[in-house]
């Protein structure tokens, strides 16, 4: 088995409530303990990086951190920002991102990702790769020995262009879905306006890097939510309090 995936286990072996959240805080935190005054931080989108922002806030607010700010990828990590006290400027405004903390879909032991389980992985991934570390936060039900495993391919494809995008990831071996909203009729649609097709690949997928590459390469398709060589580690956190090795 692969082992090049650096785990650290956060134990509950203390006096962790019970709950899948709590463990998720105890992870997050563990993380920001990596996070030094005047830096800026990449934040990420879903449950698990949104419970970094809120303990990002507390550190900001109790004087901990001095002159930290933070580049939200989408609305949610944004308005949660303002939610929590965390100051953030634009992408386009900064030279460099520290620190970006993130959740994650899928993950391999090879640090390989899939993302955009919350349609939101296009910017994301820019945010990701711009950091000089892209810590990811992850709990024990995510980490797979191959990607696509549990989880489809999300693609962000333009509207106008649908059709002929669901042809060509058929023709890339995928069974494509456009993903349907759950509170209204009609599909998903992004931040940025765009549709989520998701791609089932029957077996997972063999080589990340190269179906990423491929799924992009499509015209109408504007990012893929495989993200391989971003994450610089990949953080479990375990819920019975032993360590693991990966
Ligand atoms: C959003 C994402 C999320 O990071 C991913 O879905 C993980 O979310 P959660 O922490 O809620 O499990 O990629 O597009």
């Amino acid at each position: 088995k692969p082992s090049t995936l650096s785990v650290s286990a956060v134990s509950s072996e203390t006096t962790l409530p019970e709950g899948h959240d709590v463990i998720k805080r105890a992870l997050a935190t563990r993380a920001l303990g990596r996070v030094k005054s005047g830096m800026v931080i990449g934040l990420g989108t879903g449950s698990t990086a949104s419970l970094a922002i809120e303990e990002l806030g507390k550190l900001i607010r109790q004087g901990k951190l001095k002159d930290v700010v933070g580049v939200g990828a989408n609305y949610q990590s944004k308005v949660l920002a303002r939610q929590f006290g965390v100051k953030t400027v634009d992408l386009n405004d900064v030279n460099q991102i520290d620190i970006a903390f993130d959740g994650v879909d899928e993950v391999d032991f090879n640090k390989n990702m899939l993302k955009g389980g919350g349609a939101a992985h296009t910017m994301q991934k820019v945010v990701d790769s711009v950091a000089k570390e892209c810590i990811i936060l992850a709990d024990q039900s995510k980490v797979v020995l191959q990607l696509g495993s549990t989880c489809p391919v999300p693609v962000e494809v333009i509207p106008g262009a649908i059709s002929p995008v669901l042809r060509r990831l058929v023709s890339l071996g995928g069974i494509p879905e456009i993903r349907s909203a759950l509170r209204k009729d009609g599909p998903v649609i992004t931040d940025l306006g765009n549709m989520i097709v998701d791609v089932s690949f029957p077996g997972g997928i063999q080589d990340p890097a190269e179906l990423e590459k491929n799924i992009n390469t499509i015209p109408g398709v504007v990012e893929n939510g495989i993200v391989s060589g971003v994450a610089t580690s990949v953080l479990v956190a375990v819920e019975d309090g032993a360590k693991i090795e990966v």
